[in-house]
């Protein structure tokens, strides 16, 4: 038997899942993972509690499941996208790893964000992107852009541990803003605006391309031969590679920390001005699009901690069909928002409070709130009626009442895969079977058993967009008040 390993470097948690060479699960683990916020807009990671996470994660297989370990044949990576890694010399970090959700790099971004920019790279440069983090450190750390020796993504910081390679791969590196998209190869002039050269860079595969494998030392300690491990993909690509969104017009939903709202395309279609990103995707070839929500499962995070409730003590209770939008409404917009604002400084807001307002209508204007912000994301790239169609996946997932909401939202089916991991984990194993065999990416990548459709009702739907008209007038007003110096 082959198994094959997914490690998911999530933002809140690294997980690891073994599946055996039929891709049933057979092991899988999860290791919390903690975020700082030092300053306004800041969100930093110790890459070291990465690998202390990897070494106790792989420990507790091992320990729990030792003959499943032993017939690993192939690893995959996957990784919250856009997050500095900043190495010096003999590849130590110099500073904490600057998050996808830190705004601090605003003015930078939107130095970098001109035409030049979003010709190259087929994307407005977004403060939470890679690049324009470099720009700052050079101006607000000079001592520490003086000892750089190599800007590496989160996950490709624990494939440099797990194998001695500095590698990237497409998908996560077309999130720097260093990338040439259409060519797939760095850009020597993007690198050059922040200071930079090839030389700082990893070296580039493709996700179902082999990048390394893994140290003789590793292999040893946790009972494996040194297999190999592959390029893998940033969470989102990664993503849907474990729920088979790698055709052409195929979609997905993803309610996790972020809410992505994500399409594969078979060709290069920039659309920058709609502040829709445009990456490579971690299949060969391929690209995809997506709308970004900064906050979303987030947001529920934000109000079970504040409540003092688990996120589905609050949510279960609401029942499986959503009803109309409340009176009271909440702007998700709890680290700044990309898709389609792009305004790193706006921040959340509960309106229409009353007397009556209680838990449960706090919680759904929470979840109404972020699939209004997944219908902004929709209507960028190309409005309703472009998706008929979009596989669900995340913790948000959980929640049949928000998956409803989502479909009457969006206009468009959600499908909730049956019960099992079909998420970042199982994509990236997935990458590391076909980079271990040479098997056919769309293959070994097919949609997941349905566990359930979730269908748009005319008369609800109908509700939604009265909703969403709401929504949208609320944005300008509060980026006013921002501005007046809130
Ligand atoms: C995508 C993005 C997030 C992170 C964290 O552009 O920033 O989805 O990958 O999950």
């Amino acid at each position: 038997m082959a198994n094959y390993l997914g490690f998911d470097l999530g933002t809140s948690s690294l997980k690891v899942l073994i599946v055996d060479e039929n891709q049933a699960p057979v092991a899988t683990v999860s290791v919390p993972l903690s975020v700082e916020r030092p300053h306004f807009g800041w969100s930093e990671q110790d890459p070291a509690s990465w690998i202390a996470a990897c070494r106790e994660a792989m420990a507790k297989l091992k320990a729990e499941n030792p003959h499943a370990v032993a017939a690993v044949h192939g690893i995959g990576l996957s990784g919250h996208m856009h997050g500095a890694t900043i190495l010096g010399a003999g590849d130590e970090v110099l500073r904490p790893c600057i998050l996808w959700n830190d705004t601090r790099s605003a003015a930078e971004a939107h130095e970098l964000d001109d035409e030049e920019g979003r010709w190259i790279t087929g994307n407005i440069v977004f403060p939470g992107f890679t690049a324009p983090k470099l720009l700052w450190v050079q101006r607000f750390e000079p001592e520490i852009f003086a000892k750089v020796r190599r800007v590496l993504l989160p996950k490709d910081y624990l494939r440099l541990w797990l194998t001695g390679e500095a590698v990237s791969e497409m998908s996560d590196a077309a999130g720097t803003s260093w990338l040439d998209t259409a060519a797939r190869s760095w850009s020597d002039r993007m690198l050059e605006r922040t200071g930079l050269s090839r030389e700082h860079m990893p070296s580039l595969v493709e996700g179902t391309e082999v990048s390394g494998k893994l140290r003789g030392e590793l292999a040893a300690e946790w009972g494996m031969e040194p297999v190999v491990v592959a390029g893998g993909g940033g969470d989102n690509a990664a993503s849907a590679c474990g729920v088979g969104v790698v055709r052409p017009g195929t979609g997905f939903l993803s309610l996790g920390t972020s809410g992505v709202l994500f399409t594969a395309s078979e060709s290069y279609q920039p659309r920058p001005e709609t502040a829709i990103h445009t990456f490579c995707h971690a299949i060969p070839r391929t690209w995809h699009q997506m709308g970004v929500t900064l906050s979303a499962a987030a947001c529920v995070e934000w109000l079970s901690q504040l409540l003092k409730e688990k996120p589905g003590d609050l949510t279960g209770p609401l029942g499986d069909a959503c009803e109309v939008p409340g009176r009271t409404m909440f702007l998700p917009y709890l680290s700044g928002e990309r898709t389609p604002h792009n305004d790193a400084d706006i921040r959340g807001v509960f309106v229409g409070l009353e007397a009556s307002t209680d838990r449960a209508a706090m919680t759904r204007a929470v979840l109404e709130g972020v699939a209004f912000s997944m219908r902004d994301c929709l209507e960028a790239g190309g409005g309703v009626g472009t998706v008929k169609r979009l596989v669900a996946v995340g913790a948000g997932s959980r929640s049949a009442y928000w998956l409803d909401a989502m479909a009457n939202a969006l206009s468009c089916e959600i499908v909730l895969p049956a019960s099992g991991d079909f998420g970042a984990a199982l994509g990236a194993a997935r990458l590391g079977m076909v980079a271990a065999t040479g098997a056919d990416p769309a293959e070994v990548m097919p949609e997941p058993p349905t566990a359930r459709v979730f269908s748009p009702r005319p008369d609800m739907e109908a509700a939604f967009t009265e909703g969403y008209g709401h929504y949208r007038a609320l944005y300008p007003a509060l980026a006013n008040w921002r501005r007046a110096g809130a």
